[in-house]
């Protein structure tokens, strides 16, 4: 049918299969006679949506109970501001520079509390990754924050650092945007994570945030109330009117990759079409991490 074959870092391709199936259920939403975007967020189909949605993408993810998952709005970009606000509890926090988009978390972050530079690759021109055992992490850090991948400059975290193993208790946050589902998270190592659904899990206008419980619940004063962990997770985020088609696009993504026996085939398939961007192509956007919505077309 002639679909352009689509190599975007984000808003990018999405699997055939799920165009097919919101196409089909546009007018009708399983004989509720509306479609999703026409109904109440507080009503009982979308609410159903909605759970599925989370459910599905605990198990995709295998998110430990004890970590809540937000659906938010306003991108990665907002929650450079947003972690700060609830995270550092007007203290410091550490960054680690890897690239243009931790460059861009840092900056943010200053407006809000003190942001230091743990580390950072720029000497490189950040072509290498800091080696964790150098980052200077202060005692009193709120948090460290890394970008698992640096969709301009290419450098992705293999692994995630342990910060417990470097005498660190300060949580990670992690700004997964542009590799999330691509590879499994070892939760132990994180206390929050956050990216846009728009690169590899759904259309732009949902955010994800991942965040461990104890984490919740100390914002400054001066969070925007819907901005406020707390009360987006006290209110299963909807403390404001959420994404919803987005967040039913993404869930019929999980539902997807469900089918798709999950993440270790994804990796192989994602992993060989990564190394064929970067080998072959020039252009920045390309070395990011090949998604798992890509992967529908590999
Ligand atoms: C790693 C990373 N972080 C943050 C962003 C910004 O995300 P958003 O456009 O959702 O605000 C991007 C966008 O490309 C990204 O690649």
């Amino acid at each position: 049918m002639g679909r352009a074959f689509n190599f975007s870092a984000g808003p990018a391709v999405m699997p055939e299969a799920v165009l097919h199936q919101a196409a089909s259920e546009m007018l009708n939403w399983h004989g509720s006679g509306m479609s999703v975007m026409e109904m109440s967020h507080r009503g009982k189909e979308f609410i159903s949506i909605y759970e599925q949605a989370e459910a599905d993408l605990r198990e995709l993810l295998a998110v430990p109970a004890h970590f809540k998952i937000l659906f938010m709005q306003g991108g990665g970009l907002a929650e450079n501001a947003i972690v700060p606000l609830n995270l550092s509890q007007g203290g410091a926090m550490d960054f680690v520079l890897t690239g243009s988009w931790s460059q861009k978390s840092l900056k943010e972050a200053g407006k809000y509390g003190t942001a230091r530079v743990a580390a950072t690759a720029q000497p490189d021109d950040f072509t290498t990754l800091p080696s964790p055992a150098t980052w200077q992490i202060g005692a009193d850090s709120r948090y460290v924050h890394i970008c698992g991948n640096e969709t301009i400059h290419g450098v992705e975290f293999h692994e995630l650092p342990d910060l417990k193993a470097l005498g660190c208790d300060a949580p990670l946050v992690v700004d997964f945007s542009s590799h999330v589902a691509s590879r499994p998270v070892d939760w132990s190592r994180v206390g929050l994570a956050f990216g846009g659904a728009q690169k590899n899990l759904g259309p732009a206008g949902l955010t994800l945030v991942i965040v461990r419980e104890d984490l919740i619940g100390h914002a400054l004063p001066h969070c925007p109330s819907a901005f406020d962990y707390k009360l987006v997770a006290d209110n299963q985020s909807m403390y404001n009117t959420p994404p919803t088609y987005s967040i039913y696009i993404a869930g019929l993504v999980f539902q997807w990759l469900k089918k798709m026996a999950a993440l270790p085939p994804w990796s192989s398939a994602t992993s060989s079409r990564r190394s064929c961007c970067t080998t072959f192509s020039t252009a920045p956007a390309c070395s990011k991490t090949v998604s798992p919505k890509t992967a529908a077309r590999a």
